[in-house]
């Protein structure tokens, strides 16, 4: 095992109807003014916004409303939310939403006590905030696991970057699945296979032998499985999608990567690609993962092989990421660039860019070069 260092800041409300448990006990430890950040508008179709509001007026608290957060959210979005917190002193940002909503939240809270750029402060002199307005987040949209972590991601798209920045951990999280019922099924569906790649790309990192981490990432990766296989059958298992949705938070809260190093080079393709496209983010991943498995099955045969048993009961590594394959058909998943939703035409000349401007990672199972990275991005298309 490596050196690590365990805390957990995120307290968990975990099932249905947990929601007023929750703000029970946490609304009365947080100032009056409260910013009630949300996407889209889909928490005003669903009834989750009239729920919230009412509590959030029972305890006495000024709501500031926040919204319109996009999926995939960008760094004007962040700079627009902190503005706001100053601006309406505000003490306390709810969350409600997915993982974009989620990361903006983080991000903001950070933002807003800092005197200086966030984006300039880590990216260009390598630190990172230390405090932050409080967070809390209400889970609309399972699979990130953004709620248990402080890592966030963001485009900011005058430097054509997706990637990942710290803001503040959410104090609690409320997870009630009767939330994500109203997810679209090929959100859930998306959602589902970026949990599987968490546990995935954190597996087949450097880790020493017998490292627990493993078999809990394997664990974990197995129950995503079975439960998504479920969710084919019944989209609208509510013991499936619980399921799913602890999966979720498992699989990005740290357990998995104590003690060891990870990979994620299928994430730092995908974000880059995210940041050309603005395409889906479990759907990207979706269909370069099993391309780049391929690429670096050699190197990392032993842990395939484990996988390919655990996960599906198949007898070889080749056949383990055959049954993953046929998992992403099965769920109707893009397999191929051109079925993903894009804001522009995804050209050989954006895929070079793609190749070119990710992250390498070096604590895979091998370092790609970018010519590599191009070649399996263009085996997508
Ligand atoms: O905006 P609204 O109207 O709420 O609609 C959203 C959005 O269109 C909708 N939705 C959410 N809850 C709903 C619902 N629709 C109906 N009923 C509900 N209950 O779902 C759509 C997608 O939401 P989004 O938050 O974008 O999805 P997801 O949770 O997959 O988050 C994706 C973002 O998280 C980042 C991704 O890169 C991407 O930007 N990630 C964050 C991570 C982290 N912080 O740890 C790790 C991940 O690897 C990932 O990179
Ligand atoms: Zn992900």
């Amino acid at each position: 095992m490596n050196k690590f260092t365990y805390s957990y800041p995120t307290k968990v409300y975990f099932g249905q109807k947990v929601v007023k448990k929750a703000f029970d006990e946490e609304l009365p430890k947080v100032g009056k003014t409260i910013m009630l950040a949300y996407g889209g508008g889909s928490i005003k179709k669903n009834g989750i916004y009239d729920e919230l509001i009412t509590l959030l007026k029972k305890a006495g608290k000024e709501i500031v409303e926040f919204y319109g957060i996009m999926p995939n959210p960008t760094y004007a979005k962040v700079q627009e939310g902190a503005a706001l917190v100053r601006e309406r002193q505000v003490e306390f940002i709810l969350a409600v939403g997915g993982g974009s909503v989620i990361d903006c939240c983080k991000v903001i809270s950070a933002q807003a006590v800092l005197d200086e750029d966030i984006w300039e402060l880590e990216y260009n002199k390598g630190r990172f905030p230390t405090s932050g307005i409080p967070v809390g987040a209400v889970v609309t949209a399972s699979g990130t696991g953004a709620e248990m972590n402080n890592g966030a991601v963001i485009t900011h798209e005058d430097k054509l970057w997706k990637g990942g920045i710290f803001g503040t951990p959410a104090s609690f999280a409320v997870l009630d699945p009767d939330y994500t019922m109203s997810v679209p099924p090929m959100q859930v569906l998306s959602g589902t296979f970026d949990t599987l790649s968490h546990a995935m790309e954190t597996y087949l990192g450097d880790s020493d032998a017998d490292n627990v981490s493993d078999d809990v990432a394997l664990a974990v990766m197995r129950n995503t499985v079975v439960n998504m296989r479920r969710l084919l059958a019944d989209i609208n298992d509510i013991q499936a999608r619980s399921n799913l949705m602890w999966d979720s938070a498992m699989a990005e809260n740290g357990i998995l990567k104590a003690g060891r190093l990870t990979d994620f080079q299928v994430h730092q393709i995908e974000h880059q690609l995210g940041a050309y496209t603005d395409c889906n983010h479990g759907q990207g991943l979706a269909v370069i993962q099993p391309i780049y498995y391929r690429h670096i099955l050699e190197a990392a045969r032993e842990k395939f092989t484990r996988f390919a048993k655990v996960v599906f009961g198949a007898d070889t590594a080749e056949a383990g990421l055959d049954e993953l394959e046929k998992l992403i058909r099965d769920c109707g998943l893009p397999t191929k660039m051109g079925e993903l939703k894009s804001i522009v035409e995804i050209t050989p000349e954006l895929l070079r860019q793609v190749a070119d401007t990710c992250n390498i990672i070096k604590s895979g199972p091998r370092e790609l070069t970018r010519n590599e990275i191009y070649d399996i991005l263009n085996e997508a298309c």
